[in-house]
This record gives C-alpha cells, structure tokens and sequence, in this order.
C-alpha cells in the first residue's frame, strides 16, 4: 500500500481530476467509451469541481462528455430532490456543469418501495451497462472513485453490515452505524468495485490518519475493515493528503 502524498486537500483534488480525466479519455480512445464511478463527500467535491471548471483552460482536465457514462457507488437513501444525496452534490459540483447527456448519468433510485427494490433496480442498470461479466470477460468500471471514513468503511460498506460481505449482489441496501446520518444508504458491493481497471482513493485531512494508519501497518483489527478489502487489490491508488499520511513516507 504505497501513499502518494499531496500538500493539502487542493493540490490532492486538483491530481485526482487530472488521474480522472487521463483514465478516461485512454479509456475512450481505447474502447470508445469511459465508465466512471462517483463518490460522495469533500474530497471528490473538490475533484470534481476542477473537472468542471477544467475545459478550455486546461487540456489535461478536458473530458469526452459524449463518451462518458457516469455511476453512483454509493446514496443516501433519501427522497429525490434531497439536498443530501450523493447524486445532488455531483450534479451541483459537476454534472449540472459539463455537456454530459442526462441519459448517460445513473442515479442509484431512493423512492421505490424497499431499500431492496432501489439496490436491484440499480444493479440491473449497472448489468446491462457492463454486461455481467459472467463469462469472465472484461465488462468492468473503468475508473472508481473512492473515500474512506475515519471507521474503514468506504463506498457505503461499512463495518460489521451485511453489505460489506455481499458476493452475489452488484448493490445492496446498507446501513451507517448509529450517529452516522442518514443511517440508510445503498451501495455498490465489493463484485463490481474491485473488478475497475482503476480504483483511486482519495483520502484529505487528520481525521483519515489514524485509519490509514491502522491500514498500512496491518494493525490487530485492521484487516477487518470495509476500506482494508482495498489493500490487496493491485489497482487501487491512494491519492492523500499530508494532514492524513501523516509520517507516512510517500511519493
Ligand atoms: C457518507 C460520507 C462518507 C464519505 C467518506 C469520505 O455518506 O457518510 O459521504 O462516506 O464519503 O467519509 O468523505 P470525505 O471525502 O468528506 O472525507
């Protein structure tokens, strides 16, 4: 698990957009087309505002819209409109900003009648989008973007739910602990997430450090955590800042 150490949260947002973009626009000349995976919270907040303010004032930052097709990892499982979901942020920070046709944006669903129907409503867009891979073959994400939080969850996996030990379904209904508000969420499961070509982690500020800590010295608990599923996938790429590495030594 080797840091890649940034400044401050800026310049770790600013390297994270230029990471998303270079992925995605290979990804295109590639395959044609390029599957990207958003995170909530504010540290991808700030990567995406710089996707969004990047065309036509820096190349490296400029995107092939009409290539994209854009996923969720994780929601809030609050009413559409919530100020609170994770697809709101994106919208507001990035999607609302750049010529992506809303067809080509997939919002996990909140307001079906379970938390069951919403996950399965979503996995069958995530399938058919992907394909199910089910021969083995290459339908994967090709860039999924990640947090972890200061408890080793990341996406909506968090310690000790179901959701994190799911190996049949792609979503799944899940719940943050108490005090974690809004408690109910969906998530993307471990089978499609670590199936991405590339996975960064983006991971800002003190209160990451003693988990990323914990994570890179393999302490006693540690393999336990959600986030800690990340540490063996060859993949992943931890994009942090100073305030969480800590000591850590780092690029
Ligand atoms: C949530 C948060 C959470 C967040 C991580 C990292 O839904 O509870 O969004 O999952 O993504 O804790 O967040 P930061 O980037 O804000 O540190």
């Amino acid at each position: 698990m080797r840091l890649e150490v940034f400044a401050n949260a800026d310049a770790l947002a600013d390297a994270a957009a230029r990471e998303i973009a270079g992925a995605l626009r290979a990804a295109v000349a590639d395959r044609g087309r390029g599957t990207l995976v958003l995170a909530g919270g504010e540290t991808p907040r700030r990567s995406y505002e710089r996707l969004a303010g990047g065309a036509g004032v820096d190349d490296a930052l400029a995107l092939p819209w009409e290539a994209v097709e854009v996923f969720f990892g994780d929601e809030r499982r609050v009413p559409a409109g919530d100020p609170r979901l994770n697809a709101a942020m994106a919208r507001e920070a990035l999607l609302d900003r750049v010529p992506v046709a809303a067809s080509r944006v997939h919002a996990m669903p909140t307001s079906g009648a379970t938390a069951d129907e919403d996950a399965a409503a979503y996995e069958r867009v995530v399938r058919a989008a992907l394909g199910d891979g089910a021969a083995g073959g290459g339908a994967t994400f090709d860039v999924v973007l990640l947090g972890i939080g200061p408890d080793g969850h990341t996406a909506s996996l968090f310690p000790g739910d179901p959701a994190a030990a799911e190996r049949e379904r792609w979503v799944a209904p899940a719940n943050a602990p108490a005090g974690v508000a809004p408690r109910e969420r969906l998530t993307m499961t471990w089978p499609p997430l670590e199936r991405a070509r590339l996975i960064l982690v983006l991971c800002a500020g003190e209160g990451k450090r003693a988990v990323l800590s914990a994570l890179q010295s393999g302490a006693p608990g540690a393999e336990a955590l959600p986030a800690a599923r990340l540490t063996a996938l060859p993949q992943v790429r931890w994009l942090v800042d100073r305030a969480a590495a800590g000591d850590a030594p780092g690029a």
